[in-house]
């Protein structure tokens, strides 16, 4: 075994060298290096913990800052403060001997003190642009008091909603999850990554974290190596394009090879064909957990495995400080290695501009920034674009101006906790403007009463009559149920995603009253609401919104803004239903209602899902004229459509690009997102709306990591949602050829163009 491994490791160092051979650090960094001990060289491959989560700075003690001095750390997470990160780094910058800064890291995911929608409930917005703003802003409030790196963006796709951490990320498409991705990075890194407002993202979990067997958090990925290529790398592969200074490894295996020891994941594509220049930072205690993992049986052997797969820092495990310096003073493998981690932390450290500008903390820029007018006013606007409106039946909304007696049922409208979803960073439950005061604010002739009825967090079923007498006195209902935001998020996977507690029994004695019902739900996933959807007349998603979350659903309540969101994910008909995907393979025998005739689907429910991915409405109606492609002398097509508001009400639609590949080398997908573009149209206003589509944007993945592009008819579907298809198309690719990783697939966003209907 140590022979072979001995013999694996002289390979891969050899590999290593021809890597970084290629990596180009300045000399700056090559006179560092040559000056480096090997103790400090290991210091820099540290990320310690220096608080936890919602404790920041409470690990730091003399220990801590003798160990700076030393060189034994280049990187923190859960250190922040004006104050404590300046002490930190001044110890880094000053009294230790090269005096190289440190990183100060955290979870800032959806917000830092102003805390925006969930990632999830962002993704529904269909709006990179939403997403690149929370992401700028939270950069803006997190860098004031001096954190310089993010652990975001998370964009794992995701398509078994039972997986908790559904919730972080941009749901079931890669292409949707690539748009996002790369808006995220660029709002978070900003124009200049050494601007003193600027930090660094991370992508993560790299990679098929979202694919965790049975939606089990942390579980196996068993996949082929085509869906890892084509559906959960692509978004890994627009964030490194994006320019993402960091990736983080993902606690699952990929085929049995734990993602932390995975040397063709982490080297050979990310850093060998997509030319990624940053470093990969292992999660919590990810190194030592290829000990649990069963592919290293000592703490050195867990080491030596990650440093060589390519992990360049460990986050917290404790196993690079312990290990390396022991391991390289004896394996030139190990020694080549540390010296390309090291070289790659601190050419990332150099392009944050630390080196010379090593303090980002600003106590009077913080104070001036931190949940701003500004800042509030962009959290209620993504807030506002992340609701979808999922039924629309009887009328019922908007609220009309002359409603007197609402009640809002359901504990959860009256949990401001829960807006704030599960990663909050700074936020705090008092800045979050609740649904009620809001409802009030924006209502102010109702009667707006509230009785709690039941809770996502019991079976308790004894307020329910309570609930059913406000219902009985009331014109209209707002219904509120769902999840509390501590039932996604890390390790929150659940088995059955049919609404928790006594909340099912609620609404239907509510709904029994025969009132008029609106249902507001407020989740971080798609939850198996079947038999809720099927009897209420109208469902608004509002997800968990952050810091606006109250004004933001009242505007969309009342009509002051008209829904425009769209399902990032599918809703299931069953928890037993998942994993599941509109851009499945086709099978032999396509499912069919019909039970009599042995199909692909279910006995008991059918395959379709409760609500389809990119379905919402909105308040008004667009009519959609045929589509035109046509070809263009570069060999790409546009494709193009003009949609009308037929309504007449102003509102936004979504126009979505579908595409299929019917005959083909291997099967393709039944239908895939291939663009989208979201619009805004006054009552009667129409515009065109182009896609421009390149052969290899159809480019398949092939084993050996090549990509070809086969001959042969596309087929373009374009409307409103994957089950509200308005408008077909077709063109042909005329030559098979092969295309570059960097060109092929999806991680490439297609050209749009907007323009006035003639
Ligand atoms: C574990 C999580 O998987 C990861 O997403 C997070 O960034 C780290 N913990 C640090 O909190």
């Amino acid at each position: 075994m140590r022979s072979l491994r001995g013999i694996a490791a002289l390979l891969l160092a050899l590999l290593g060298l021809a890597a970084q051979a290629q990596e180009q650090a300045s000399p700056r960094i090559e006179a560092l290096l040559a000056r480096m001990t090997v103790a400090e060289k290991v210091g820099q491959l540290v990320q310690a913990a220096g608080g936890r989560q919602r404790a920041p700075n409470s690990l730091i003690d003399d220990a801590e800052r003798r160990r700076i001095r030393e060189g034994r750390v280049g990187a923190y997470l859960n250190v922040a403060g004006v104050a404590e990160t300046r002490e930190l780094q001044r110890i880094a910058v000053e009294q230790s001997r090269l005096g190289i800064p440190l990183l100060f890291g955290a979870d800032v995911i959806h917000g830092y003190r102003t805390v925006f929608p969930v990632p999830l409930a962002l993704a529904a917005s269909w709006d990179p642009d939403v997403a690149e703003t929370v992401a700028r802003v939270a950069a803006r409030e997190a860098s004031a008091v001096g954190l310089n790196w993010t652990f975001a963006p998370m964009i794992d796709v995701a398509r078994d909603p039972r997986w908790g951490r559904v919730v972080e990320g941009a749901g079931e498409d890669p292409y949707l999850a690539s748009r996002m991705a790369e808006a995220q990075v660029l709002g978070f890194q900003g124009a200049s990554l050494a601007a003193p407002d600027s930090i660094l993202a991370t992508a993560k979990h790299f990679a098929a974290y979202g694919a965790a067997a049975g939606g089990r958090d942390y579980d196996a990925a068993e996949l082929s190596e085509r869906a890892l290529n084509e559906i959960y790398l692509p978004p890994f592969h627009a964030a490194a394009r994006a320019g993402a200074g960091s990736f983080m490894a993902a606690f699952n295996t990929v085929g049995g090879i734990p993602t932390h020891a995975n040397r063709p994941l982490l080297t050979e594509t990310l850093r060998g064909a997509w030319r990624w220049p940053g470093f990969v930072v292992s999660d919590w205690n990810g190194v030592a957990e290829l000990r649990a993992h069963g592919v290293a049986g000592s703490d050195g052997e867990a080491a030596a495995l990650a440093l060589g797969a390519g992990v360049d820092m460990d986050m917290n495990s404790g196993l690079f400080a312990a290990e390396l310096e022991r391991l390289a003073a004896r394996d030139p493998a190990v020694m080549a290695a540390l010296d390309g981690a090291v070289r790659r932390v601190l050419m990332v450290k150099e392009r944050l501009g630390l080196f010379d500008d090593p303090y980002r903390g600003d106590a009077r820029r913080a104070a001036r920034q931190t949940l701003s007018a500004e800042h509030r006013a962009a959290a209620r606007a993504a807030a506002v674009r992340s609701i979808v409106l999922l039924k629309h039946e009887g009328n019922l909304l908007p609220v009309a101006p002359d409603t007197r007696r609402i009640a809002v049922v359901g504990a959860l409208a009256d949990d401001a906790d829960s807006q704030l979803g599960s990663w909050r960073s700074a936020g705090r439950v008092e800045d979050v403007r609740p649904l009620l005061p809001a409802l009030r604010a924006a209502l102010p002739d109702a009667e707006i009463s509230f009785v709690p009825g039941a809770s996502p967090r019991s079976d308790d079923t004894s307020g329910i009559p309570a609930a059913v007498a406000a219902a009985r006195a009331a014109d209209l209902v707002l219904l509120v149920v769902g999840e509390d935001f501590d039932r996604t998020g890390e390790a929150r996977s659940y088995a059955d995603i049919a609404l928790p507690g006594a909340q099912q029994a609620l609404a239907d004695a509510v709904l029994d009253t025969g009132k008029p019902v609106v249902v507001l739900l407020m989740n971080g996933r798609p939850l198996a609401i079947e038999r809720l959807a099927a009897r209420a007349p109208a469902i608004l998603e509002t997800w968990f919104l952050g810091v606006e979350a109250g004004p933001a659903i009242a505007d969309v309540l009342t009509g002051r803004t008209n829904p425009a969101g769209r399902l990032p994910i599918a809703f299931p008909r069953a928890s037993g239903a998942l994993p599941a995907t509109y851009a499945h393979l086709p099978t032999g025998r396509p499912a069919e209602a019909d039970l009599a005739r042995d199909t692909a689907r279910y006995r008991d429910i059918g395959i379709d899902p409760v609500f389809a991915f990119g379905h919402g409405l909105a308040y008004t109606r667009f009519a959609y004229s045929p589509l035109e492609v046509a070809p263009n002398a570069d060999g790409s097509v546009t494709a193009s459509v003009v949609v009308r508001n037929v309504g007449a009400r102003a509102g936004e639609e979504v126009v979505q690009l579908y595409a299929r590949d019917p005959v083909a080398s291997v099967s393709r997908p039944v239908m895939e997102l291939r663009g989208f573009r979201r619009i805004a149209l006054a009552p009667g206003e129409a515009k065109r709306v182009s896609f421009t589509l390149t052969p290899a944007q159809f480019a398949i993945w092939q084993p050996g990591g090549r990509w070809r592009i086969e001959p042969g008819e596309i087929e373009l579907m374009v409307g409103s949602s994957s089950a509200d298809i308005r408008a077909l198309g077709r063109f042909a690719i005329a030559a098979v050829g092969e295309s570059d990783v960097t060109a092929a697939a999806i991680a490439t966003s297609v050209r749009e163009a907007l323009s006035p209907a003639p």
